[in-house]
């Protein structure tokens, strides 16, 4: 498929309503709707577990909302996503259950899959993160010079390590006075050598995060550190309280030469960016405790009764999905903008961007078939205020239709309230001045308030008017707390479940990443010196100044 096609809608009543109905509003100005509508914020806002969702600046009426929920309903979601908690295999492609869900169930709770119940599994793993945190924290667990932990290093990548280093981020206010959290994913030596100038061996503990423990970048920094912790005077017997790791792959681990007793576990169904809730969140548990970690969870299975139990109306996943959906494959929108006004959650947008676009950034449908709709849109974005200063300007004059997500934490973490008013005081006003934008008239009427001349304002005019009509989301929690980024972080999933359903793609496999794989293997022997492969010009030139420059 041409990446850059723009697709037909499926035919089918629900696409084809949508379709039509689509052209009748697409003109339709968010002003005059809010002018027309002044219930028009209680009509389209939801509140769920701590949440709000402001979802009144978008270019929708009721019948929009009856029509995608009418989308939601023929595609069979709540089916779809009551076979998702039974723990059906619905990743079809791998023959896996998805069950991020369970990790969040409280005790006393019962999920199977292929008949066995996983909560005692799920549970004595919870238990051994929990104790193994708390030793760590109390400094009980020491290093092999006696002395506490100061510096954690987690070694993972994609889904081992953005988790867990966007938690540990956000809950900084919640962190451990003691502890420095490191977080090292790239196969760039220079990420790792900075981190190691910074620690000691006698007091560092290195987790090693890897679902399959196969992955070249954990591996390959992974055995460095081991290099590097040996070189430093420790011996082989002092690795145990050093290293410990978390994977599936109880194997590969004991021939890394990490010991069953140190090593977390967790199942091949959980995917890996669905997995900081497993012992891939013991970095985590580690920073901000026992308690806090299992706050997190809390706070994410408050949000999984929510998507499980409410009407689609009012259920916030489904509509955060919906309004998606609508952008993406009904307006073209070609990116979605996720921009937290809050400094902690600065590395969201790129958690994000593996939740989102390595779950549904998919072209054939579950079954195989040319998907028949754009899917899932490209995710970026920077916290406010500073992306004001950086690509607002695209987002209010650009070209390109960008919806936006704000988020912000009404009660901030520090103690400088001032900073605070202003950042909410940002984050309001901008999805305001995307909304409304300025016209022509307005514009004129402000240069000659100013005092300049009418020709001279008459030429800045096209400069200064905003088109408006640009839409957004705002979601506002009480605070940013291990509760409320459980329940953000479970929001997105639920929703970027919902977009898969809609688009009927597998939002759990990510086949899409071994090509660039395979080839980067081939092309390391290459480089170490291995005979040349066969490769087009451009591939076999830049091989041939790669080995010259590493000679
Ligand atoms: O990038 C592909 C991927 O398989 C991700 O889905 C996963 O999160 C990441 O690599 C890391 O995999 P692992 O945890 O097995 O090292």
């Amino acid at each position: 498929m041409n990446p850059t096609t723009v697709l037909t809608h499926p035919v089918t009543p629900a696409w084809q309503a949508l379709a039509a109905h689509h052209a009748d509003i697409a003109e339709a100005q968010l002003r005059d709707l809010f002018k027309d509508d002044p219930q028009r914020f209680e009509r389209f806002c939801l509140r769920a577990a701590g949440l709000t969702l402001d979802y009144s600046k978008n270019r929708i009426t009721t019948d929009t909302v009856g029509h995608l929920l009418a989308l939601a309903r023929e595609r069979g979601l709540e089916a779809a996503r009551d076979a998702m908690f039974a723990g059906a295999h619905i990743n079809n492609t791998e023959d896996r259950a998805v069950l991020h869900t369970a990790l969040r169930n409280p005790a006393g709770s019962r999920v199977e899959v292929d008949g066995e119940d996983v909560m005692p599994a799920v549970l004595a793993v919870r238990k051994r993160v929990g104790d193994f945190a708390e030793a760590v924290r109390d400094g009980k667990w020491t290093g092999y010079t006696g002395e506490a932990v100061t510096d954690v290093v987690n070694i993972g990548i994609g889904g081992s390590d953005l988790g867990p280093a966007m938690a540990c981020e956000a809950l900084a206010a919640h962190g451990h006075p003691r502890l420095r959290m490191h977080f090292v994913s790239n196969v760039d030596g220079d990420q790792l050598a900075r981190v190691l100038a910074k620690v000691v061996p006698a007091r560092t503990l290195f987790i090693i995060a890897s679902k399959t423990f196969t992955t070249i970048e954990t591996m390959t920094n992974a055995a460095s550190a081991r290099a590097w912790f040996l070189a430093g005077g420790a011996s082989e017997q002092d690795i145990a309280r050093h290293f410990v790791a978390v994977s599936t792959n109880a194997a590969r681990v004991a021939e890394f030469g990490i010991a069953a007793d140190n090593m977390f576990g967790f199942w091949d169904w959980v995917g890996g960016r669905y997995s900081m809730w497993s012992a891939v969140g013991l970095p985590v548990a580690l920073y901000v405790g026992r308690e806090g970690f299992e706050a997190m969870l809390d706070g994410a299975h408050a949000m999984d009764r929510h998507f499980a139990e409410a009407p689609l109306e009012a259920n916030m996943p489904v509509i955060l999905a919906l309004l998606g959906v609508w952008y993406r494959s009904f307006f073209n929108a070609g990116s979605q903008c996720i921009a937290p006004y809050a400094q902690a959650l600065s590395r969201m947008p790129a958690y994000l961007q593996q939740l989102e676009m390595e779950s549904n950034g998919k072209s054939v449908t579950r079954d195989g078939q040319p998907v028949a709709s754009l899917t899932c849109p490209v995710v970026w974005g920077e916290p406010g205020t500073n992306g004001q200063h950086a690509f607002f300007q695209l987002l209010h004059q650009g070209t390109d239709l960008i919806p936006v997500d704000f988020i912000a934490p009404l009660k901030a973490s520090h103690g400088l309230p001032d900073h605070h008013r202003l950042l909410l005081a940002n984050c309001i006003a901008q999805s305001k001045a995307l909304m409304v934008g300025k016209t022509a008239a307005e514009v004129r009427a402000e240069l000659a308030a100013s005092g300049m001349d009418a020709d001279a304002a008459q030429a800045l005019v096209p400069h200064r008017v905003f088109p408006g009509n640009r839409p957004s989301n705002t979601l506002l929690m009480p605070e940013l707390s291990p509760r409320t980024l459980g329940t953000l972080i479970a929001l997105y999933e639920h929703k970027v479940f919902v977009q898969g359903v809609i688009w009927d793609v597998n939002s759990f496999d990510q086949w899409g990443v071994e090509l660039g794989k395979q080839i980067a293997t081939r092309i390391a022997g290459e480089l170490a010196g291995g005979p040349a492969g066969e490769h087009d010009a451009s591939t076999l030139g830049l091989i041939a100044m790669a080995r010259t420059s590493a000679s």
